[in-house]
């Protein structure tokens, strides 16, 4: 092991990533297929990487298409483009696989809204209640968790529990006050919340609307109700990119990670689409966390084999329950 791989390795903790210079003059795309095939890895990337990572990918979904690829993939290595607590319930499903993810500090402002040990002290306050967690939460969450869901299968998770029995919806608020009002159930809502879905301005989106009249207005549901209420359409991002396809319309507002973009304009390049503008002052709206994520770490990480999801065995053995029987629930309905 040279020096820099040694001094990187020892500082991987702190820094998240092998922090290790990368030749400029090489084509990383090639350099990541050749590991790719070397290594019998398999690329999942979610919507929000950016699109050159996209581009690479042997597969780009939702989070509820990640998990169904993570769990039936029969590559020896996982490699995860997409935050933390994804690559980590690619580990909870296959825990005899590598699962490697290119900067361990690409978090997610939700989970991290629900620190398992005070949500375990919440859930004391239901013990009638069954927990139904978005699955933008960590693998330690997932262990105080009955059934996991995300926004694609939500409804259908929701549906499958019978009408007497009470339920606590953990950590997303908008995603649960949107499933309270579309399913009519009265759920116990954790108050945690995405930092990217939160800051869609209404004033801004009001203006861009009157500005492009025949724009479809679209809407992920981890966005705040007051923003919900404006959409023509409410999904998933696989739903979202479905519906800039399938339908009429010929331009369309998006709010959620403007990520989604790339993938929206390649299946429908004669249409055009506007990133929803948020409240900050800098204009941003991209997820921090999903964007740590560059190409450069993405071959180091394929290089050196780490940094790499390690999960205690207690944690995969009980909280990938939840995540079978999202999974079993989603087959069932055909998702
Ligand atoms: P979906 O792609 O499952 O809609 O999730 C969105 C998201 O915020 C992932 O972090
Ligand atoms: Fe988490 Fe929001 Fe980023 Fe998704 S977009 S990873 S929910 S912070």
């Amino acid at each position: 092991m040279s020096a820099d791989l040694a001094l990187a390795t020892q500082n991987l903790k702190r820094r998240g990533f092998l922090d290790l210079d990368v030749d400029p003059t090489l084509d990383l795309a090639a350099e990541i297929n050749r590991l790719k095939k070397e290594r019998n890895a398999v690329i999942l990337a979610h919507y929000y990487q950016e699109s050159e990572i996209q581009d690479i990918a042997d597969y780009i979904g939702d989070s509820l298409g990640l998990s169904q690829q993570a769990a039936s993939t029969d590559a020896d290595i996982i490699v995860f483009a997409g935050v933390h607590f994804m690559a980590e319930t690619a580990k909870m499903l296959s825990p005899q696989k590598k699962v490697l993810l290119p900067d361990l500090k690409a978090g997610c402002s939700l989970a991290d809204s629900c620190p398992a040990p005070v949500f375990a002290k919440f859930k004391e306050k239901y013990p009638d209640h069954v927990v139904v967690s978005y699955i933008n939460c960590t693998a330690e969450l997932k262990t105080l968790t009955d059934i996991c869901c995300t926004s694609t299968n939500a409804r259908h998770i929701i549906d499958s529990i019978p009408e007497d029995q009470p339920i606590i919806f953990a950590p997303d608020v908008n995603l649960g006050r949107w499933l309270v009002k579309e399913t009519g159930r009265d759920m116990v809502l954790w108050n945690g919340s995405c930092m990217v879905h939160e800051i869609f301005s209404h004033e801004k989106v009001t203006k861009l609307k009157i500005a492009h009249p025949k724009a479809a207005f679209i809407a992920h549901p981890e966005c705040e109700a007051h923003i919900l209420d404006m959409a023509d359409h409410v999904g998933s991002t696989s739903s979202l990119l479905r519906f800039t396809r399938e339908s009429e319309y010929q331009e369309f507002i998006v709010a959620t990670e403007p990520g989604i973009l790339h993938q929206m304009e390649l299946a429908s390049p004669d249409k055009t689409f506007y990133p929803a503008p948020p409240n900050n002052t800098c204009a941003c709206n991209e997820c921090p966390h999903m964007k740590r994520n560059t190409m450069e770490k993405l071959y180091l990480c394929m290089k050196y084999e780490q940094p790499e999801i390690i999960l205690p065995e207690w944690v995969i053995e009980k909280g990938v329950k939840s995540i079978d029987r999202m999974l079993e629930i989603s087959a069932r309905a055909g998702l």
